[in-house]
């Protein structure tokens, strides 16, 4: 039995807490108990890009973050698209795990394997649609395709996640701004603008009400898209949105400081503000990291060949933690949008699982102290007010301060 003594709730009451499993008493004064995280959307990398991140290296650094349940995402090499490819990744997962962690897998939308949504519909949290490119191949942007995705969604219950960038759109301007594109990093804003998230989503959410699908929005980082969601929720649609770490605590302010890294799909905006308000006014849903772990030298790269992606699943809780010292977020919410409400969108599970935090511990971010494999983060450097100390896994309690 772990007992957990005198510890705060994340509603301020001082309780005495158990939790079956190893022996063990955590003299908790001055610590804050929350449910531990689930990030809806992860890239943990396998198989074929274990180079980056694997479930060894991706279950340290979620533990590190306070979290236990991670639901990871499609685009592998090769990609998560079937049944026979489910299985195999799962016994991979399986051979690479050392702590236990709780994990849901998407599957991948493939314009020619729509049956196997039926055929998978018990083993996945969602299908996953790229309606724009990024890392990996998938990509489905043919309008009777997506019709038929998210029918067949709708008829077998699965939840339907989007990454909404329209291909088209983005073909379009980066041909107009070929030259940028070859040069300044910048111009990956500008070229994946907020239109091209507006469209892509405006046909998610058409599809979605047709069809009554249950639709996720990863990583809405526009106020175009929070106005099409609020009116889509309005009207009745079952429409989740997720907001990311990197959409809510970073701007295009990066791109001069570290150029290349700084690229990310959906890119880096200037829509802080808006997605604040959209949490305030629960417009947002979710926080997903979309941890997407890419080496630094592969970062560095020039333009055309450096990757999209920040790995951040061990800062989540951190820069939210001191985003409430900041008063932009209660810990009411952070348990809402990091657990009970993801739980609910992807019909998770309860279970006993907790972190304890220290509110008070500051800590610079630094590249040398991350368990990911991608050892950089667009973080570094940043102080942050808050940080996980315990986080309990299966009746086990990992000390984030002594993981090796
Ligand atoms: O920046 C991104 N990186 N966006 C994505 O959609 C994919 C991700 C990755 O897997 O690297
Ligand atoms: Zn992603």
């Amino acid at each position: 039995m772990i007992k957990i003594k005198n510890v705060t709730t994340h509603l301020g009451q001082k309780i005495n807490h158990q939790i079956d499993g190893e022996d063990r008493v955590i003299e908790a004064e001055g610590l804050v108990m929350l449910p531990a995280l689930i990030d809806p959307h992860v890239h943990f990398r396998v198989p074929g890009a274990e180079y980056k991140e694997d479930w060894e290296s991706g279950a340290l650094a979620a533990i590190c973050g306070g979290v236990t349940t991670v639901f990871d995402m499609p685009n592998n090499t090769p990609s998560c698209i079937s049944k026979k490819r489910l299985a195999e990744k799962k016994a991979i997962i399986e051979k690479q795990l050392k702590i236990p962690l709780r994990y849901g897998l998407y599957l991948g939308a493939d314009q020619n394997h729509l049956d196997e949504i039926a055929k998978t519909k018990d083993q996945i949290v969602g299908l996953k649609i790229y309606m724009g490119s990024s890392t990996g191949d998938l990509l489905m942007n043919d309008p009777k395709a997506l019709e038929k995705a998210f029918r067949l969604a709708a008829e077998n219950s699965v939840l339907v996640a989007v990454h909404a960038e329209d291909e088209d759109l983005i073909k379009k301007r980066s041909a107009e701004c070929k030259a940028a594109l070859q040069t300044d990093p910048k111009s990956h804003s500008m070229i994946r603008s907020p239109e091209v998230a507006q469209k892509a989503l405006a046909v998610a959410l058409e599809l979605a009400e047709k069809y009554k699908t249950r639709l996720y929005v990863a990583h809405v980082s526009t106020k175009e898209e929070l106005d099409l969601i609020r009116k889509a929720k309005m009207k009745g649609v079952q429409v989740f949105a997720e907001a990311t770490p990197h959409h809510l605590f970073l701007t295009t302010a990066l791109y001069e400081k570290l150029g290349t890294r700084a690229l990310v799909n959906p890119p880096l905006r200037d829509h802080v503000d808006a997605l604040w308000q959209a949490i305030k006014d629960q417009t947002i849903d979710t926080i997903g990291t979309d941890h997407a772990p890419h080496l630094l030298e592969e970062k560095m790269r020039p333009m055309g060949s450096a990757p999209s992606g920040f790995a951040s699943i061990e800062l989540y809780l951190a820069l939210l933690l001191n985003a409430h010292h900041e008063k932009k977020i209660s810990l009411e919410q952070i348990v809402s949008l990091t657990s009970t409400q993801p739980r609910e969108i992807f019909h998770w599970p309860v279970n006993s699982d907790v972190v304890l935090v220290d509110l008070n511990h500051e800590q610079v971010v630094k590249d040398s102290h991350l368990k990911t494999k991608a050892k950089w983060s667009p973080y570094a450097g940043m102080k942050l007010k808050g940080w996980p100390r315990y986080t309990i896994l299966k009746g086990k309690v990992y000390d984030t301060q002594m993981v090796p």
